[in-house]
């Protein structure tokens, strides 16, 4: 979720969804593991990118806020996070201080670390949480993008982390507004170095499968539009 160079930290949200995290759960703090990383690629902002558009769905949110404070770092950007859950989120939602346009005025739920860093941000779900968005998060991409002035449009680009419903409805979503679209493919992975072949995805060029990707090594993340 973040990376601090300076102090040599960083900060995991995981959720339980086997023995591995189940065990990961049990270690208090102070504790030494061993763990071997950074592994993969990294999103890679486009030269005519200004407004880069990121969502996150689920256990997809964590490597948003990480993108978020990275591209905070860059003044010429302006950043606007989407994050989708129907579980609580994992952190206290607050109305936002950031005014954002074509975001209908009553979704105003909002993460507060992102606000305070002064990054737009605005949550979705279909549980009825107060102030989020009733839906999905590339349903009120659409919204906010469709009234956009033609000078910001041009400069969005989307960034998608969650499960691959969402990320193929968000890559519809960009490919019908002709918008870049990278996503970060989630896969059960064994080795995680690039060894078993067991979290390899179809990788295709002009709409043609052409080869298997790793997504541990090759990936996690892929243009929209070679791997959907
Ligand atoms: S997890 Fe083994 S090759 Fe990717």
């Amino acid at each position: 979720m973040r990376s601090d160079p300076n102090t040599g930290t960083i900060d995991i949200l995981y959720k339980i969804v086997g023995q591995g995290s189940a065990a990961l759960a049990t270690r208090k703090a102070g504790d030494t593991i061993q763990c071997l990383g950074p592994i993969g690629n990294a999103f890679i902002l486009s030269n005519r990118t200004t407004h880069p558009l990121l969502l996150g769905g689920g256990v997809g949110i964590p490597p948003m806020i990480f993108f978020a404070d990275e591209l905070r770092k860059n003044s010429s950007l302006t950043p606007f996070v989407m994050m989708g859950s129907e579980i609580p989120f994992p952190f206290t939602t607050k109305p936002s201080k950031i005014l954002v346009p074509n975001i209908p005025s009553d979704v105003i739920a909002a993460m507060p670390l992102l606000d305070d860093w002064g990054v737009a941000s605005r949550l979705t779900s279909q549980q009825g949480y107060q102030g989020c968005f009733e839906g999905y998060v590339h349903q009120l991409a659409e919204h906010w993008f469709k009234n956009l002035d033609y000078k910001i449009q041009h400069g969005v680009e989307v960034f998608a982390c969650g499960p691959t419903k969402m990320l193929k409805a968000v890559a519809e979503f960009a490919k019908r507004n002709q918008l870049p679209c990278q996503v970060s493919l989630e896969e059960h992975m064994a080795c995680a170095v690039g060894g078993c072949a067991g979290c390899v995805v179809p990788y295709k060029e002009n709409n043609k499968v052409t080869a298997m990707k790793r997504v541990c090594v090759d990936g996690p993340i892929f243009s929209a539009e070679n791997v959907y």
